[in-house]
């Protein structure tokens, strides 16, 4: 069923910039204080400097003062739900492995808990909680 963050993806997807690999991309996420931001992707005519959705997402939340993410959603318009990629998967542990995710293509979708996804992401001891 299509709820507020879902529909905020989707807005976002409408905007991504994907001319090269026409894969749209939308992400939106739901903070532990319940404030939402999303994200598209931005691809670049230089292949590898394109911006991931979740991670553009990400990015938002963390500049209103963001540190701890509760939910976030990925819409995508063709092939199997998407699971954000390895990279993404790493930025979002940062803010928390309990991240409820949920992925919708189509009619299609998953669910997926990000400690499920990335059990042992890399982390340094001296990560400071006040950010
Ligand atoms: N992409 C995302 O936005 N999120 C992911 O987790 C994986 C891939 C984008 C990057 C690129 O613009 C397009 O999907 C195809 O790889």
């Amino acid at each position: 069923m299509a709820d507020a963050l879902e529909s905020l993806a989707r807005t976002a997807l409408g905007n991504a910039h994907a001319p090269y690999s026409r894969f749209r991309v939308g992400a939106a996420l739901e903070a532990a204080d319940g404030r939402r931001f999303f994200g598209c992707n931005v691809e670049n005519a230089s292949y590898g400097l394109t911006i991931c959705a979740e991670r553009a997402a990400v990015a938002a939340a963390v500049a209103e003062g963001v540190r701890r993410l509760a939910r976030l959603v990925i819409v995508t318009e063709r092939g199997a739900p998407s699971p954000p990629c390895g990279a993404c998967r790493q930025v979002l542990a940062e803010f928390g492995t309990d991240l409820a995710i949920r992925s919708v293509s189509g009619t299609a979708e998953r669910s997926w808990r990000l400690a499920d996804l990335l059990p042992e992401p890399f982390g340094l001891d001296e990560k400071g909680k006040e950010g």
